[in-house]
Order: C-alpha cells, then structure tokens, then sequence
C-alpha cells in the first residue's frame, strides 16, 4: 500500500474494536458504535469508514437490519481495507496467531449455527477470502523484491 497509508491502517487495527466497550455500545453493533464513537473524538472519516466496515460488518448489518445505520461511512474497498481485515481475521481474541481457517473456525465455534454471527460470517465467507488473499498477494510481492 502507499507508505502514506500505513500509519491510517495501524490506527484502525488499533481500534477497530473498540465499539465493544459497554459504555460507548449504544447499538450493539459493534463497528457502527465504534465508528460513531470514533467521530465524537474527531477521528479522520477514513478512519471512521474503516472502522465502521472491518471485516464483513456490512453482511452482519443486513442480518441485524442495520444496513441504513452504516450506509454513514462509505465501504472503501482497498489494500488498506484488505490488510485491515486480513489482521483481524488472522488473530484471535486474545492476540493468537491464527490462519484465515483457523481464525474462522474459532468465531464459528463461538457463536452457534445460527445466530446472527455465524450466518453473517458465512454470507461474507467469500468477501473475507478475497481480502485475505489479495494482501497475502501484495505481501509475497513485497518480499520478492
Ligand atoms: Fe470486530
């Protein structure tokens, strides 16, 4: 990605979450509140965006029927969003080290066959492959050079 960019996408992996904590989770839905929170601390819209679009949030939007809460912030589909997605989907909840399989294992193992989680993870099962394998991409051509 552009080395400009480098220092937006620490700051989302950093907060990406962040709209898990009880007292700014309004919604319960964690990437808008995070998102919401994140503008009343004046945070770049990008940032917000990011935030608010991590890792499939628009699919478990549509199963919460929150799809009109997060049309707020635009889906930015880019090596940022990609790589952005890629670390969440390959770590687990207390920071392991997790293969895309294995991270999704782990959530669906979480959740239960048929909560909103599980299906909203499998309506975007295709969506994350793509942002896990383009960044897997750009980092081998990074490393063959
Ligand atoms: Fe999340």
């Amino acid at each position: 990605m552009d080395p400009e960019e480098r220092e937006l996408l620490v700051a989302a992996a950093w907060l990406h979450d962040i709209g898990y904590a009880p007292s700014i989770g309004h919604l319960r839905f964690h990437p808008v509140d995070g998102a919401r929170f994140l503008e009343t601390q004046n945070a770049p819209e990008r940032l917000c965006a990011l935030v608010a679009h991590h890792s499939g949030a628009r699919h478990e939007a549509e199963e919460r029927g929150l799809t009109a809460e997060l049309s707020a912030w635009a889906f930015e589909d880019s090596p940022v969003m990609d790589a952005l997605c890629m670390a969440d989907l390959t770590t687990g909840p207390q920071g392991q080290r997790f293969t895309f399989p294995e991270r999704l294992a782990e959530i669906l193992s979480r959740y239960g066959e048929g909560s909103v989680v599980h299906r909203s993870i499998n309506r975007g099962l295709s969506e994350a492959h793509g942002h896990v394998d383009r960044t897997i991409a750009r980092l081998a051509l990074v490393q063959s050079r």
